[in-house]
């Protein structure tokens, strides 16, 4: 059995401070770091550069012009000084100063301060707070490292992050702790995604959300692989058949502060496919390699639940993680089997491989009947499929509601994690008919669609949204906040929406 206390520990996230000083004036960082804003003459350089170039006597604008600058998000001119006050000066682009462009400036110098102990940076200075929180939200992402080596992590994220020259520093905290909180839970979320299989099987991953929720003061139930056949859990429990470690269930509630009998409830549904091999049906090797990574939906709901009350979330939510490890063996499950969902709906397994969808089929089945909410959002790496409609950098998503999809949009845009409204076709619906049972797991193309049209006979004729991200969970090289490996996608995204004064406007 995988034990957890092999994974050595792992590096922690910038430490961010508010400061209405400039860098000359705060002392003893390493690094400051100054916005570049283009114009029309060339660039400029922002609050703080006068004075650093004064003190340090060096040419900052002549250092933009040497270096061809133009102030574009995330552009970066490193300019080493020999100081007593500081070693290095970053001048970072700042683009339009659109939130999107800031979190990109803040990933971009996140990635120049690896193992530098603290920077001084007026770049949040110039923007207003969501401006800000995406700054922080970059740097904070922009950071991120997993790594398990005998002799430490390669590299380390900047220790301590000043945010300066904000006169208003003390009405930012607000800002700040959001962003914080929203980028933390990006963080967690690529965490665990990246962590491997030979750890992170079904009972280590809940677990994992047992400590995580519990510290976050949300109620967290497991179902052990006896309580799941004692309640009839006949997908997740098909799909974890084959395995040396036997499935869960998790449940983690969320109760806002001066909840009501009419507060309504949001039930939030996370794929935890801990290993996808795709079962007798089995995957190529290419395929295969990153599946480590197919709980990315779990992962998700965990690190989302934990910070809804960091960003206030006014609705009660109830996040639902089906755990398995789909492997193969002689208990696995066969093309051709028939199984019964939690609540009686049967599923041929014509394919082995369409596992996702009978693991959220169960949970969404037990989210309808037990948790009764008023909206039902599930969250999945459930279609290759979608790579090839929105490419890596989108996910795409279903939506039986339409003002429960303007909501969702609305918060995508803001938070920077993009998706894209795919359509519900009524004529493929009776694409996933089987001969034997209720449905068929795998009624082929439109892969992504059909994959909906079989989750939908589980979502109770709730306002219902089907996020499939198998297009957006692994980034193929470091972009943007986004990391070479497991993206993390979809807290930022989902805290964004449940974050806000009204998640349900227009739904309920
Ligand atoms: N976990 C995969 C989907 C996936 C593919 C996620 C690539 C991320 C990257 C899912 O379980 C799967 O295997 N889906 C099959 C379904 C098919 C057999 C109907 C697919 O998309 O090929
Ligand atoms: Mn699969
Ligand atoms: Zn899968």
């Amino acid at each position: 059995m995988a034990d957890s206390r092999l994974l050595p520990p792992q590096v922690s996230p910038p430490e961010f401070a508010l400061s209405p000083a400039l860098p000359h004036q705060v002392g003893g960082a390493e690094v400051w770091a100054l916005p570049v804003l283009p114009g029309d003459d060339g660039p400029l350089l922002g609050p703080g550069a006068d004075e650093a170039a004064e003190r340090l006597g060096v040419d900052l604008l002549g250092a933009l012009e040497s270096a061809r600058a133009t102030g574009r998000a995330g552009e970066l001119v490193t300019v080493p000084v020999v100081s007593d006050d500081v070693r290095l000066v970053v001048l970072v682009g700042v683009g339009d100063q659109s939130p999107t462009d800031l979190r990109r400036a803040g990933a971009s110098l996140a990635r120049a301060l690896k193992d530098r102990a603290s920077v001084v940076t007026t770049v949040a200075s110039i923007a207003p707070d969501e401006a800000l929180a995406a700054f922080v939200v970059g740097t904070m992402l922009g950071s991120f490292g997993f790594h398990w080596r005998s002799d430490g992590p390669a590299e380390r994220p900047v220790g301590r992050v000043v945010l300066a020259g904000l006169p208003d520093a003390e009405e930012r905290d607000e800002a700040l702790a959001r962003a914080i909180a929203l980028g933390g839970a990006g963080w967690r979320s690529r965490m665990l995604a990246s962590v491997p299989s030979n750890l992170k099987n079904p009972g280590w991953l809940a677990e994992q959300a047992r400590e995580i929720g519990e510290a976050a003061g949300l109620e967290v139930t497991v179902w052990d692989e006896e309580r799941l056949a004692a309640e009839g859990f006949g997908g997740i429990l098909a799909v974890g058949a084959g395995s040396a470690t036997p499935p869960r269930l998790v449940r983690m509630d969320y109760t806002p502060h001066g909840a009501s009998r009419r507060t309504p409830t949001v039930a939030l549904v996370g794929k935890g496919i801990t290993f996808d091999t795709g079962g007798l049906d089995i995957k190529p090797p290419d395929n295969m390699l990153t599946m480590k990574r197919d709980m990315s939906g779990g992962a998700a709901v965990i690190a989302t639940m934990a910070a809804l009350r960091d960003v206030d979330c006014p609705v009660r939510v109830v996040g639902l993680v089906p755990m398995a490890e789909n492997a193969i063996g002689g208990s696995s499950m066969r093309p051709g089997d028939v199984i019964r969902h939690y609540g009686g709906r049967t599923t041929e397994v014509t394919n082995t491989d369409a596992e996702g969808r009978l693991v959220m089929a169960d949970a969404m089945a037990y989210a309808v009947r037990e948790v009764e909410p008023d909206v039902l959002v599930d969250v999945a790496t459930l279609t290759g499929a979608m790579k090839v409609a929105l490419g890596l950098n989108t996910a795409g998503y279903f939506a039986s509601h339409d003002g429960l999809a303007a909501r969702f949009d609305a918060a995508s845009a803001e938070s920077g994690e993009l998706v894209w409204r795919l359509p519900l076709v009524d004529d493929y619906r009776e694409r996933i008919t089987s001969k034997v049972a209720d449905a068929d797991n795998s009624a082929g193309s439109p892969m992504a669609i059909t994959a909906a049209h079989f989750l939908e006979a589980f979502s109770g004729d709730l306002p219902w949204l089907h996020l499939d991200f198998a297009s957006h969970a692994e980034a193929p090289a470091d972009r943007h906040e986004w990391t070479q490996g497991p993206t993390g996608f979809g807290p930022r995204l989902l805290l964004a929406w449940l974050g806000s004064d009204d998640p349900l406007e227009g739904v309920v």
